[in-house]
């Protein structure tokens, strides 16, 4: 298992910081001699982008069922044509969203709880390939909104999930708290409510200690 490559996933809300974070991580270990692939959820493949389409433009609002099929079939596609061949080849791969957002989202946002076991669903889709490390940027849905509209004033589009209310990105928080309790050895809880350059040393400081060590 020597040569083989890592997968290390960016979790949390809309706005809490994944994608900032996984680009300055991206370059990070780079400069640390790293092969490094820089990959998101959903829409990294050429069907991906058609799926991720399909969820997020707004054109159609999938039922909660659908919505999730569509997201594992994302992931499906993914895991089996972008990264397992990465890490195969020893790539570090980071990966912004993975199985704890659809958990959060489609589970405990949407109330597809009751009476749906999710995990083996989450399992089959990812098909063995499991993050060795996930950091969660645990940041209010408040602060996190803020940031996503002065994103959005800067003249990035908006996503049929940014336009949610905030009450459901409350409950995606709460939800994230309770994975993040459900998977204490692979999930890191990272203070997101700081500044870039500290949150950003934060990760540094657990990536050195946990993989690079
Ligand atoms: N720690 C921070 N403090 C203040 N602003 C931040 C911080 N981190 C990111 N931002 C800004 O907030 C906005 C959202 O950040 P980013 O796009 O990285 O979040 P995200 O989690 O990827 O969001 P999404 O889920 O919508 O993709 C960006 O404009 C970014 O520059
Ligand atoms: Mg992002």
């Amino acid at each position: 298992m020597k040569n083989m490559g890592r997968l290390i996933t960016f979790e949390g809300g809309d706005g809490c910081g994944k994608s900032t974070q996984l680009k300055l991580t991206a370059d990070w270990l780079r400069g640390q001699g790293k092969d490094v692939l820089e990959t998101r959820q959903p829409g990294a493949t050429p069907l991906g982008v058609e799926i991720r389409s399909l969820l997020l433009s707004g054109e159609f609002v999938p039922v909660p069922e659908c919505e999730l099929l569509l997201f594992l079939a994302d992931r499906a596609q993914h895991v089996q044509t972008v990264i397992q061949p990465a890490l195969a080849k020893g790539q570090w791969v980071l990966c912004d969203r993975y199985s704890d957002s659809t958990l959060a989202y489609q589970l405990a946002a949407r109330g597809l709880a009751e009476g749906v076991d999710l995990k083996p669903m989450l399992a089959f889709a990812e098909a063995g390939c499991v993050p060795e490390q996930t950091f969660w940027l645990d940041v209010s849905a408040e602060i996190a909104l803020k940031r996503v509209r002065a994103r959005t004033d800067m003249g990035a589009e908006s996503t049929r999930l940014d336009e949610e209310a905030l009450s459901f990105h409350e409950r995606v928080h709460a939800a994230f708290i309770v994975i993040c309790q459900q998977y204490p050895e692979r999930m890191l809880r990272i203070d997101a409510g700081v500044d870039i350059g500290k949150i950003q040393k934060n990760i540094q400081n657990q990536l050195e200690a946990l993989l690079l060590a």
